[in-house]
């Protein structure tokens, strides 16, 4: 990526994407708190897009630096000096004075990423710049000021921790004057089409799916959230030339789920006794049917299409392709035989 579409791509950090009912409520939302100094705790699982809302709430005034403090980074000794910053001789390596992050964020937004981690020790420091707006660097004894707006994130259940005294409830009170949960990806799946337009417009603007990988898309639970489904843009476009990317070229997760989708199907409609193919729905059936009145296809045809996709979808695995046609493997090397779908002698 060149540097003006780094830069680019840097501007659209917080736009949220989503029209599913849920992320018109948070884009509003965020457009409300924007114009606000109240403070507000993001909730929601891993890749939910708690720093894309808290950038886009802090972009409404765009009013000084956007500082992200990652809680769960913060570890050891040095952890005081780099929230509060030191003076220098403070300490064994202090050789100059150190601006912290608390005082970096001044007049700005200071993001507390995994607020959950921080230590109970932290936590009081902290509170005491979120009452007073001061605070002392390590080694110094002078007070120094900062102001600054406070959106915090966690995907634990602070409510809960407060309640058991595993994290200050004072704290927890103060930062959660406005709680916005976000949902997962797998509860707003209406959004993934203009994700992937989104993703597909940063990560490879001449490339586009097939319907059949929109549909494995779509029925895929997301447990890593829309971080995932970029990771998944960038896996599909950074190993096909293109112009189109099939469900061959999913991640392995994605293939999987949508593999085990489909056998479990076919067993469920075997279990039912139900016609297999009529059981399936066309996401998942081996071949498509349009719901449109046409002149009906011989069984045989239709059959040795069944053979081939499945054929074709499990790479040849003959095994898993019976298993996914619901017949025995000897049956389907027996048809395959029939229907001469052997592979040409090399
Ligand atoms: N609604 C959205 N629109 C556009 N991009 C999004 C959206 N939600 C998330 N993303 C993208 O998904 C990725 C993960 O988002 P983000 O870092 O905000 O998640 P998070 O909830 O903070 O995750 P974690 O808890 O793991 O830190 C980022 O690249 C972000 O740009
Ligand atoms: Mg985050």
């Amino acid at each position: 990526m060149n540097a003006a579409t780094t830069a680019q791509w840097e501007s659209v950090k917080n736009v949220l994407v989503g029209e599913s009912p849920r992320m018109r409520q948070i884009t509003a939302l965020t457009q409300k708190l924007g114009k606000t100094q109240c403070p507000v705790l993001l909730l929601g699982e891993t890749g939910t897009g708690k720093e894309v809302v808290a950038r886009s709430i802090h972009s409404v005034r765009d009013e000084g630096p956007f500082v992200t403090i990652d809680c769960a980074s913060l570890v050891g000794p040095l952890m005081e000096s780099e929230l509060f910053g030191h003076v220098k001789g403070s300490f064994t390596g202090a050789v100059g004075t150190k601006i912290g992050l608390i005082e970096s964020a001044n007049g700005g937004t200071a993001f507390f990423d995994e607020i959950g981690e921080l230590p109970l020790d932290m936590q009081s420091k902290l509170l005491r710049v979120l009452q007073e707006k001061e605070f002392r660097p390590v080694g110094s004894l002078a007070h120094r000021r900062s102001d600054f707006r406070v959106i915090a994130a966690t995907n634990r259940d602070l409510a809960r921790e407060a309640e058991k005294g595993t994290f200050r409830s004072d704290l927890y009170y103060r930062l959660s004057v406005v709680n916005i949960r976000l949902v997962p990806l797998r509860e707003r799946k209406d959004d993934i089409p203009l994700l992937i337009e989104h993703f597909l417009a940063r990560h490879g603007r001449n490339y586009s799916l097939t319907a059949e990988t929109l549909e494995a898309m779509m029925s895929y639970d997301w447990p890593g959230n829309v971080r995932e489904l970029e990771n998944c843009i960038l896996h599909m476009v950074a190993l096909n030339s293109g112009p189109l990317l099939h469900t061959l070229e999913l991640p392995s997760m994605v293939q999987n789920h949508v593999r085990q989708q489909r056998s479990s199907l076919v067993f469920a409609a075997a279990g039912a006794g139900g016609s297999t193919m009529a059981s399936i729905p066309p996401a998942f059936a081996p071949l498509s049917f349009t719901g449109e009145p046409s002149a009906p296809v011989p069984l045989t045809q239709l059959e040795r299409r069944a053979i081939m996709e499945a054929l074709n979808y499990t790479k040849g695995d003959r095994g898993v392709a019976a298993q996914m046609l619901g017949i025995g493997r000897t049956t389907l090397y027996r048809k395959i035989k029939e229907y001469q779908l052997e592979p040409a002698a090399s």
